[in-house]
């Protein structure tokens, strides 16, 4: 596959963490907010110190208020400013137009592939790959939203999702290949979906000393909600 960047930045534009705004946001979510992108800039820098050094985007809806929706929070965008600042490529063969355009599992040293062609390609190549392809940094984007498997019968399908994520995690954590997740869940249920093992294994990646790099956007409201028009 060849992946044409310049149509890509053309079309998408470059986003940069400055273009994440806080003004439809109280001063308590702005507080937070402001927080988890200085730990986001924090882990950036740290990153290329700390091989492995792994990071965590969760958001999740509070009590079905759509305002409160944990959609559009801005995890997506951080992830694409940060693989552009980290310096790799990505594509966008999923792209229908929206934002979901790069919801995917995005793969730094220009290979890209969507998120269920890479939960495919972690199940069954991995071992193969790992001279070839020791990328720094691996982008997960929307973990618990993966579509169908091919091949794989529908009552398999939880299950084998679930056991290539364990083997995904567990390869980044053996080789230190930092790991950037963003998923719709609250800790709980992100720590249910990883499983115990390996969700103990991310926790030693996204922790530093004493600093943490997991952060919480519960309760911050959706853009594509309230952004812009919020009075
Ligand atoms: N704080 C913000 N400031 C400016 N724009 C924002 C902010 N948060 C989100 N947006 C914009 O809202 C849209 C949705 O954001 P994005 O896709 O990054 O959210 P998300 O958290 O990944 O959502 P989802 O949970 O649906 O995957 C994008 O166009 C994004 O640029
Ligand atoms: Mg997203």
């Amino acid at each position: 596959m060849t992946i044409d960047v310049e149509k890509i930045v053309r079309e998408a534009g470059k986003p940069v963490l400055s273009d994440l705004v806080t003004d439809h946001m109280d001063a308590q979510e702005a507080n937070v907010y402001q927080d988890m992108l200085k730990g986001v800039k924090r882990w950036r820098t740290l990153r290329t110190q700390v091989p492995g050094l792994s990071l965590l985007l969760l958001s999740r809806s509070v009590n079905g208020n759509p305002t409160y929706s944990g959609y559009g929070v801005g995890k997506t965008t951080i992830l694409r400013a940060l693989q552009w600042t980290i310096g790799t490529v990505f594509s966008a063969t999923e792209a229908d137009g929206g934002d979901e355009a790069f919801s995917t599992f995005m793969v730094p040293s220009g290979i890209y592939w969507t998120a269920s062609e890479a939960i495919a390609w972690a199940g069954d190549h991995m071992l193969g790959l790992e001279n070839d392809l020791t990328p720094p940094v691996f982008f997960l984007d929307d973990v618990g939203r993966e579509v169908a498997l091919k091949f794989v019968a529908g009552r398999d399908q939880e299950k084998e999702v679930a056991s290539r994520l364990t083997y995904f995690v567990d390869y980044c954590y053996e080789r230190k290949i930092g790991l950037v997740i963003a998923a719709n869940y609250s800790p709980t249920d992100f720590s249910d979906k990883l499983g115990g093992a390996a969700h103990s294994r991310f926790t030693q990646m996204t922790t530093h000393g004493d600093e943490t790099f997991r952060f919480s956007l519960t309760g911050i409201p959706d853009y594509r909600v309230v952004g812009k028009h919020r009075d």
